[in-house]
């Protein structure tokens, strides 16, 4: 089948299916099943796998008991739900943010506003003004390549945000997992790294290895980890130590740094091949430019409906989310599109764009 005749999901924020390390990690599992059998099978601390938390900890520069293992990164939310957020307190995400985060924040009684976001981080002026309106208990920011929009907040943007958490006394949950993910330019200090004593800090190997070996982590102040632990074991008793014992295997023989390298060269040309395709068919779109991450983003100009650009496109073997979901005033997304590129080759993101290049034209025409 050529390209042109296969149809194109800008869906799933998914890795590319060859970016699993298998082998490698086939021979991690087989070593901590022999090595570590009963550690690794019977019940263990919710708190996680103790030679992965010190890896994090060291890799992260914290206290061991800074740190929690979860299963994945998501079940983080929900038992920050159980220990830190009572129902009908306030919590400030990014809009658009990640659309789980959303249904979980909601399923815990919170009261979610969302703060607009540039292509330079949070809007400042937004933001203080929403914190005073508020008072919120947390806020919930994606500084790096956010899903969805793929912007990454600058230094001066992420002090700002750093000052108004210690003049206001929220706590910042910072969502990280594409951090390591960056295709070009320098790193940004992270929240964390600003003001530790406020910001809880979660990652995930989701990213980095698979979405199916299910370990995640959070850095954090020791005592909301430990009652994070208890919310942990009340919840699922104990984590997924042989996928924890496999990971930190993974890291202590030297393999993560060769696997993020290889997922950087796997996934920068995708991401040059989605820009110099946003440049070539859609010049006058607002998109926002990432260096990093899964997400491309771009705004449709007013007049075209999203809802009826996905109907077209799909006719056009072009799949596209609903960018509703991941705004907290769902109608605020009417116009948005996300396009995941790194589980795409750079020919099918290049098709898929002008794919929908067309359809926006063809829509713009009909006025
Ligand atoms: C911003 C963000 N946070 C959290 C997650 C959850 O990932 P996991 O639970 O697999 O670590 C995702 C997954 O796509 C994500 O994009």
């Amino acid at each position: 089948m050529t390209t042109s005749e296969r149809t194109i999901n800008f869906t799933r924020g998914v890795p590319a299916d060859e970016a699993f390390p298998a082998p490698e990690l086939a021979d991690c599992v087989t070593a901590v099943l022999r090595e570590r059998r009963v550690q690794v099978l019977q019940y263990g601390p919710s708190a996680g796998f103790l030679p992965l938390r010190e890896w994090v900890a060291a890799h992260h520069g914290v206290a061991v008991d800074q740190v929690l293992l979860g299963n994945g990164s998501l079940p983080f939310i929900d038992l920050l739900g159980w220990a830190l957020l009572e129902r009908g307190d306030s919590v400030l995400v990014e809009s658009p943010t990640y659309d789980r985060t959303l249904t979980l924040l909601r399923r815990h009684g919170a009261r979610v506003a969302g703060v607009p976001i540039t292509g330079e981080g949070l809007d400042l002026d937004a933001l203080e003004a929403a914190v005073r309106r508020v008072r919120p208990r947390l806020l919930y920011t994606i500084p790096d390549f956010q899903n969805p929009s793929g912007a990454t907040a600058t230094l001066a943007n992420r002090r700002r945000v750093a000052e108004l958490a210690a003049e206001h006394g929220f706590w910042i949950l910072e969502d990280a997992p594409y951090r390591p993910l960056r295709y070009r330019g320098a790193e940004v200090r992270s929240l964390h790294e600003l003001i530790p004593a406020r910001t809880l800090h979660m990652s995930s190997f989701t990213k980095q290895i698979s979405p199916g070996v299910r370990v995640g982590y959070l850095i954090g102040d020791a005592r909301l980890v430990a009652r994070l632990a208890k919310a942990a074991e009340d919840t699922y008793i104990t984590p997924n130590l042989l996928g924890e014992a496999a990971v930190y295997e993974f890291c202590h023989r030297g393999l993560l740094e060769p696997q993020l390298e290889r997922l950087r060269t796997l996934y920068r040309p995708r991401l040059e091949a989605a820009c110099a395709a946003m440049r070539r068919c859609l010049p006058d779109a607002a998109w926002i430019e990432p260096d990093g991450g899964f997400f491309l983003s771009l705004t449709l100009s007013a007049g075209v409906r999203a809802e009826d650009l996905r109907a077209r496109a799909a006719a056009a073997k072009l799949n596209l989310t609903d960018g509703r979901g991941f705004f907290p005033e769902p109608a605020d997304g009417d116009r948005f599109l996300r396009l995941p590129f790194c589980a795409l080759t750079p020919e099918e993101i290049g098709d898929g764009v002008q794919r929908l290049a067309e359809v926006v034209a063809t829509l713009a025409r009909r006025g």
